[in-house]
């Protein structure tokens, strides 16, 4: 005789409850970092949209940013700590290799009944890790769980770097998941092209510095223009997918929160969509520059700021980066 086994009652659908997010004090003009790289206020802002960026202090950690986005998203939701069942932690720049860092951070929010994971999908990082969330908390596995996407890549990106420098920025953003009685997030479509891996990666890894050390430690390293032309080319049907997976258009959304990468990335994927005038378009890189994991929940706060949106509203949201990796999923707005 077999024994089946019991599973958790599932739900109809899971829902973002809330948004926190934390943006760090120091605002760094083009013309702080641009004699570094012989580049300009004009270049910088024309090339990319950004205008100015937030700067970690040396002594604020990626957990330190995570903790505070994320005490807020729950303050936001009306969700203690101890009511979440899984801490979700998008970010490439904890320096640590082990232990991860959102169980540091599980632990200093009070979040002790939580499991606690760091995902590594670089700039696709919050939307993977919002898709898992929705997993967990249809399947009944977590009542509510915590999604941050965290960066501080001043410590993995060089001053000196012409490609880089001027883009990458520190910051962090946190969502509640939790129930919903019909699907507030749709299905994600997801993926990777390995094969483009040498696209955005370190310049040595920490075995081989350790054997041949570099003149600084290992930091990131970009093919700019293979990474916009793959961006402009194939993430705008991605969007579409996403799109067609939630059984909507683009009529349907209030809003377009895309991975914060170059302004001209942004403007392309609005062409490719034949996005109406109605729908709002995240643009928060100009001020806050592309803070990878972070850039989508510091995104979506800013169109919940600025536009009358709906609470319920449809927006469309797509991270793109490192791996070449990839996610998008329509959600409804907290
Ligand atoms: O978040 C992960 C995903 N990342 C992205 O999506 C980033 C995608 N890539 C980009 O955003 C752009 O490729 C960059 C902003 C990084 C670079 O812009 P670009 O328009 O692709 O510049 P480019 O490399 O094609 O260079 C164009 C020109 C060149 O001069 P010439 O040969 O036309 O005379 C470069 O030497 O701009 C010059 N240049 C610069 N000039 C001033 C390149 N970098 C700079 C600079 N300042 N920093």
């Amino acid at each position: 005789m077999t024994t089946t086994l019991r599973l958790p009652e599932p739900r109809p659908g899971s829902r973002i409850l809330s948004v926190g997010t934390y943006r760090p004090a120091r605002v760094v003009t083009n013309d702080e970092l641009a004699p570094r790289i012989d580049s300009s206020d004009e270049w910088i802002r024309e090339r990319t949209g950004i205008v100015e960026r937030r700067f970690a202090s040396p002594d604020e950690s990626v957990a330190d940013m995570a903790l505070a986005a994320a005490g807020k998203a729950l303050a936001n939701a009306g969700v203690s700590p101890e009511q979440i069942g899984m801490v979700l932690l998008a970010s490439v720049t904890h320096p640590y290799q082990t232990p991860a860092a959102s169980t540091e951070v599980a632990d200093r929010l009070g979040a002790h009944n939580a499991g606690a994971i760091d995902v590594g999908a670089a700039c696709a990082g919050f939307c993977y890790s919002l898709a898992l969330a929705d997993t967990i908390v249809r399947t009944g596995t977590s009542e509510h769980v915590l999604v941050i996407g965290v960066e501080k890549l001043t410590d993995f990106v060089s001053l000196d770097d012409r490609g880089a420098s001027f883009i990458f920025a520190d910051g962090a953003g946190a969502v509640v998941v939790g129930p919903s009685d019909h699907p507030g997030i749709g299905p994600v479509v997801w993926g990777a092209d390995g094969a483009q891996k040498d696209a955005i990666t370190m310049t040595q890894s920490w075995v081989e510095y350790r054997d041949e050390p570099g003149d600084v430690y290992p930091v990131l390293t970009m093919q700019g223009q293979a990474v916009f032309r793959w961006a402009v080319g194939e993430i705008s049907k991605v969007c579409q997918q996403a799109l067609e997976a939630a059984g909507i258009t683009a009529d349907d959304l209030v809003a377009f929160v895309p991975h914060q990468a170059n302004m001209r990335i942004t403007d392309a994927m609005v062409r490719a969509l034949k996005l109406p005038e109605h729908v709002v378009v995240a643009r928060d890189i100009a001020t806050a520059g592309n803070t990878s994991a972070a850039s989508v929940p510091l995104a979506l706060e800013r169109v919940l700021e600025s536009g009358d949106l709906p609470r319920g509203g449809l927006a469309l949201l797509v991270g793109f980066g490192a791996g070449l990796a990839y996610a998008a999923q329509v959600v409804e707005l907290p």
